[in-house]
C-alpha cells in the first residue's frame, strides 16, 4: 500500500498548506515531515510517494531547509516538487529542488510553481493561495495521479540554471517588543538557525538570521516583526513593483 509523504519547510505556513492541498486529492493514509521540527535521517520506499515544497528565497531554496531534505534519501521514490513563491521571482529554486531529490534518489514525476502571500512584504499576494489557486493546484494533483498510475516520467523542461545563483542575505531587521513578550520561548524552540538567545528571547543574532519569518509567525503575542529604514524604505517600491498576479506554473 503506498502512502503519501508530505514534506515542507514553511515558516509562515503557506508552503505547508499547498503541500496539504496536493495530497488531500490522493486520499490515502499519509506522514507528516515538517523540517522545522525534523531535522534527522530518513530513508522512503519505492511504494512512498513524495509531496515536497519549499518556498522560494531570493531566487533560492532556503538554506537550512535544503540542508535537512538533503538527509532525505529515497529509493526510487515518485515524488512532485513545488517551489512555493511570493509574486516576486522564481530564479533557480525549482530546478534546485527537482536536481536535489534526483540526486538522493527520487523519481521526480512531476514539479510546480505555486504563487503565496509574501511572507516579508504583506502587500503582496495578499490571500493567496486563493480558490483559483486551488483549482489548479487540484487539477495539478489529478494529473499527477493519473501519471503515477501509468507510469509515465517527468518530461517537461524545469525552468533555472544548474549554477545556481548565490545565496543573498537580506539587510531587514528582525525585532522584538519586550513589553508584550510573554517569554514563552516558541521563537528560540523554532528558529532554525539558533538565532534566538534562549536567555533572551527578545533578542535576535542578525548575522545567524535567515529572515525565514518562522519566530513571526509563531509568536502569539505578535511581538517580533521586521523593522528598521532598509526595511521600511523597500517595502512600499516592492510592493508596487509586483502588485501584477502571477500564476502557478506547472511542469509534468
Ligand atoms: C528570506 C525570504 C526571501 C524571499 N525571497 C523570495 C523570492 O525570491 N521570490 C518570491 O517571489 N518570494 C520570496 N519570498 C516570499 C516567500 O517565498 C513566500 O512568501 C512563501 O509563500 C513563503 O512560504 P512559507 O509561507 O511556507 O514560509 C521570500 C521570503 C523570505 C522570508
Ligand atoms: S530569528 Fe531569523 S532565522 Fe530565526 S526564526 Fe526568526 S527569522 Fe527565522
Ligand atoms: S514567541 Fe513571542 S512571546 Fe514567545 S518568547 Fe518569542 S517573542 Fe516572546
Amino acid at each position: 500500500m503506498s502512502k503519501i509523504m508530505k514534506i515542507f519547510f514553511s515558516p509562515s505556513q503557506t508552503t505547508k498548506q499547498v503541500v496539504e492541498q496536493v495530497a488531500s486529492n490522493f486520499k490515502k493514509e499519509s506522514e507528516t515531515y515538517d523540517l522545522l521540527n525534523f531535522n534527522s535521517k530518513k530513508e522512503f520506499s519505492k511504494e512512498d510517494i513524495a509531496i515536497v515544497g519549499m518556498p522560494i528565497f531570493a531566487g533560492r531554496l532556503p538554506k537550512s531547509g535544503r540542508d535537512r531534505l538533503a538527509k532525505f534519501k529515497g529509493n526510487d521514490t515518485k515524488a512532485i516538487a513545488i517551489a512555493n513563491y511570493g509574486n516576486a521571482q522564481v530564479k533557480d529554486a525549482l530546478l534546485e529542488l527537482v536536481e536535489l531529490l534526483k540526486e538522493n534518489g527520487f523519481d521526480v514525476i512531476a514539479a510546480a510553481t505555486t504563487v503565496s502571500h509574501h511572507s516579508i512584504f504583506d502587500g503582496v499576494a495578499v490571500g493567496r493561495p486563493d480558490s483559483e489557486d486551488i483549482k489548479k493546484i487540484n487539477e495539478f494533483a489529478e494529473k499527477c495521479i493519473e501519471k503515477i498510475e501509468s507510469g509515465e516520467s517527468l518530461t517537461s523542461e524545469i525552468p533555472g540554471n544548474s549554477q545556481y545563483i548565490p545565496y543573498k542575505q537580506l539587510p531587514f531587521i528582525i525585532s522584538c517588543d519586550d513589553a508584550i513578550c510573554s517569554f514563552c520561548y516558541d521563537c528560540v524552540s523554532i528558529c532554525p538557525e539558533q538565532a534566538i538567545p534562549d536567555d533572551d528571547p527578545v533578542n535576535t543574532d542578525l548575522d545567524l538570521c535567515s529572515r525565514c519569518t518562522a519566530c513571526i509567525n509563531i509568536c502569539p503575542e505578535d511581538a517580533r516583526k521586521f523593522s528598521g529604514e532598509a526595511f521600511e524604505t523597500k517595502k512600499p517600491a516592492f510592493e508596487q513593483a509586483n502588485s501584477e498576479r502571477r500564476e502557478p506554473e506547472f511542469y509534468l
